[in-house]
């Protein structure tokens, strides 16, 4: 039988971590669900000692999770230690997962302090760690760029300790495949006590090659890869969990090893990060992007029809891609959008189910075909919208190429829930919306980025908009959608205002 390798998703700690990906409350714990459908084994939840606002997100999940290992990050302190088992305490089986740096440059410049001093406090923070709960985790930060000799150590006396996972980070992705499978074989080797816990690996992506460092670590004895979905993660991000699944599932013959992951919830689990991130996925991107399964050539297109296999090594279905036959439209009943929003992979309360049945049927009367985009983003926007401190209310702009009057918006919206209403001039309509908007609210951020598009195919399309804003240093995605596409305009832009100020919070809540 092959041995297992255990995945650890991050998605929800070093992945939110990473530009312009954060998440509100409810998108968190909706991912959570469908990362145990998926069927990882451990889910990072997030650094409960971060905030006021991660601390409930990593509570909310450790509650709302029957499966999956629910870890709690700490730094190697005991406030931090204790604030992540508050978090993670009701989850069924919860993990304090607590970290250190051990390369020279870390412990002189960040944490000042010796060789011996670190090795002191790892001990003491697992120590700690174990009052609270039997499975405890530490991490070797920047391990990689650590004496050999000394990681080691610290291997054995964390071990020693209790840990039941060592993790070893390629915490700046710079280490190279051949180093670093070595690197898992010499600690293996030589921590005398390394039986008595699984070795984890933790490899990040800034010279491409945190799938192959992975590989290499597993192949030398690592057994827990942490990964996360699409490869998100701090700067170039992490090892994509599709990537590595789908790695050691069609290279069986190289890496005879099993996860726990249902490869058919790699797509829905990728696609619903992204709607909730509001970034796209790449069309090159391996496994998830539209063109890894696309053919365009002549002589591939023909290689295809005889042999699927002369140009797949895996197919859509594997992932979950497999086109659909339900399209919904005006005359669909409760059962069709609710066996549709199943296989989408949304399992919504009844009371969320009539949000999106009510929307659909409006969207109907404008459009005629809903396609799963234009489900997707109905759920996203009627479900798990940010109930932020602004909110649309009503818009109308006046524009065109009549001389003399400038575009006009009028806008009506929430803010904390009271009505305000405003209008404005601008060079175009969406200048306008968005001058009186600033007006409204009282500040006016850096637009950094904004694109339009249609989800779907048609003049009738849903247009979507993602918008980034920056303001005192903080910069946030907002995203909008709407059969209107100066609607969606607007709504992207208070989707933004609403993430920069959760920012805004976070930060305050850090000092
Ligand atoms: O990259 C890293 O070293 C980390 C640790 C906290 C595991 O994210
Ligand atoms: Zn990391």
């Amino acid at each position: 039988m092959s041995e297992r390798v255990h995945i650890f998703d991050t998605t929800l700690r070093d992945g939110e971590q990473s530009p312009g990906a954060t998440m509100n409350h409810n998108e968190k714990v909706r991912l959570a669900r469908q990362l145990e459908r998926l069927g990882v084994d451990v889910i990072e939840a997030g650094f409960p000692a971060a905030s006021k606002g991660d601390f409930e997100a990593v509570q909310a999940i450790a509650r709302s999770l029957e499966k999956p290992i629910v870890a709690g990050l700490c730094r190697s302190l005991p406030a931090d230690i204790e604030r992540a088992w508050e978090a993670i305490k009701d989850a069924r089986r919860p993990r304090i997962h607590t970290f250190l740096a051990t390369s020279p440059i870390h412990m002189e410049f960040k944490l000042g302090k010796t060789p011996e001093q670190v090795l002191e406090m790892a001990r003491a923070a697992v120590r700690t760690a174990r009052n609270f709960t039997d499975d405890v985790e530490f991490s070797a930060e920047d391990a990689s760029r650590s004496d050999r000799e000394f990681l080691a150590r610290v291997a054995e006396a964390v071990i020693e300790e209790g840990a039941t996972v060592v993790n070893i980070p390629d915490t700046v992705g710079y280490a190279q495949p051949q180093e670093f499978g070595d690197l898992i074989r010499y600690l293996r080797e030589n921590v005398p006590n390394a039986d008595k816990a699984t070795f984890s690996v933790h490899c990040h992506n800034d010279l491409g090659l945190a799938l192959a460092n992975t590989l290499a670590a597993i192949d030398n004895g690592a057994r827990q890869a942490e990964v996360t979905l699409s490869g998100i993660g701090e700067r170039a991000g992490n090892c994509a969990l599709e990537q590595l699944v789908m790695s050691l599932n069609v290279r069986r013959d190289l890496h005879d090893f099993e996860t726990g992951v249902d490869s058919e919830q790699i797509h829905p689990s990728c696609r619903l990060l992204s709607l909730i991130i509001g970034q796209g996925i790449s069309a090159y991107q391996p496994i998830i992007g539209r063109n890894a399964f696309a053919h365009e050539s002549g002589i591939h297109q023909d290689g295809m029809l005889k042999h699927r296999q002369t140009y797949e090594i895996m197919t859509p279905e594997s992932i979950g891609r497999a086109g659909t036959d339900i399209v919904l439209g005006k005359h669909s009943g409760r059962n069709a959008i609710g066996s549709k929003l199943s296989e989408l992979g949304f399992s919504l309360d009844e009371e969320q189910k009539q949000q999106v049945f009510d929307a659909v049927k409006t969207l109907a009367d404008k459009k005629k075909r809903i396609y799963d985009e234009d489900m997707e983003a109905i759920v996203l926007e009627e479900v798990y919208r940010l109930k932020g401190k602004y909110r649309l209310r009503a818009l109308s702009v006046q524009t065109g190429t009549s001389g003399g009057v400038p575009p006009t918006a009028a806008v009506v919206m929430d803010v904390d829930g009271e009505e305000r209403k405003l209008s404005g001039f601008g060079m175009g309509p969406v200048d306008a919306i968005y001058n009186t908007i600033c007006e409204m609210v009282g500040y006016r951020p850096t637009q950094e980025q904004f694109n339009i598009s249609a989800i779907t195919g048609g003049t009738d399309a849903q247009g979507e908009v993602v918008v980034r804003l920056a303001h005192n240093g903080q910069s946030a995605v907002g995203r909008g959608s709407d059969g209107d596409i100066i609607v969606a305009c607007a709504k992207a832009y208070l989707n933004a205002f609403n993430r920069l100020g959760m920012k805004e919070e976070r930060k305050w809540a850090q000092l």
